[in-house]
């Protein structure tokens, strides 16, 4: 099975992925993170993450496809996280699945609003082994301190709130007709993020677990 999950900057694709692809074995394809790790060697990249604008969808549409083939997704299914993001990156992700016999089963929109976006990124803390807080919300045991490896915990370059407003700005105008385009497939699930973490995952959970029974 394949899954997307589908939000705003914040919403908590990130902290929901972890739980999930562990609970059902399935594999995380973070385009944000695949770019965060690229950034060290890619100045383009870089900069264009940093001012809170998107990737050109080539480059994005591209890396996605290096992974699509590996044995480890071929095997278990993924959940996307992060992609697609614009509707060209859809329609072609659609034609990537199509011509390999696979297709989405769910999106699951995590909806939050965009002040809740912007409280929850400026409290957000995160750590080189790919754990990630928050100072008000999720705090570490130890202040600044990584509980899983004892790493300094630092804030994202476009976790600044000019970048994170920007950011918002390009989801609504070219994120969010993603909503139509998954009602339209008949594949939109929609999920209150507004609920803490444990309850949205169980939101979640139900869905995927009813929809294999
Ligand atoms: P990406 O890394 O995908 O960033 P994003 O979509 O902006 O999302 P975030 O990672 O900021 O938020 P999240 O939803 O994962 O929230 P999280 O779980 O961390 O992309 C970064 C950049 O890469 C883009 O701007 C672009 O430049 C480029 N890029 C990536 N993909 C691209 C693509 N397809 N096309 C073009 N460019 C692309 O949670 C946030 C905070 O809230 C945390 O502190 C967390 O602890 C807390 N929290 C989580 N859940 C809850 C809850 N239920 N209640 C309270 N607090 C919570
Ligand atoms: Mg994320």
């Amino acid at each position: 099975m394949n899954y997307v999950l589908l939000g705003p900057p914040g919403a908590g694709k990130g902290t929901q992925a972890k739980n999930i692809v562990e609970k059902f074995s399935l594999v995380h394809l973070s385009t944000g993170d695949m770019f965060r790790d690229a950034k060290k060697s890619d100045k383009n990249i870089s900069s264009l993450i940093s001012a809170g604008k998107l990737v050109p969808d080539e480059v994005v549409i591209d890396m996605v496809k290096g992974r699509l083939h590996n044995e480890d997704i071929v095997k278990n299914g993924f959940l996307l996280d992060g992609f697609p993001r614009t509707v060209h990156q859809a329609q072609e992700l659609d034609d990537m699945l199509r011509t390999e016999n696979k297709k989405i089963n769910a999106v699951f929109f995590i909806d939050i609003g965009n002040e809740e976006a912007v409280r929850r990124i400026a409290g957000r803390r995160v750590c080189v082994c790919g754990a990630s807080f928050n100072v008000v919300m999720m705090p570490p045991k130890k202040e600044d301190i990584c509980d899983f490896c004892g790493g300094a915990l630092v804030q994202r370059s476009d976790d600044k709130e000019d970048v994170v407003r920007e950011r918002l700005e390009i989801y609504d105008k070219q994120t969010k007709p993603l909503i139509e385009y998954y009602k339209n497939s008949g594949i939109l699930v929609e999920i209150d993020g507004l609920k803490d973490e444990k309850h949205v995952f169980q939101q979640i959970s139900e869905y995927i677990e009813k929809s294999r029974r």
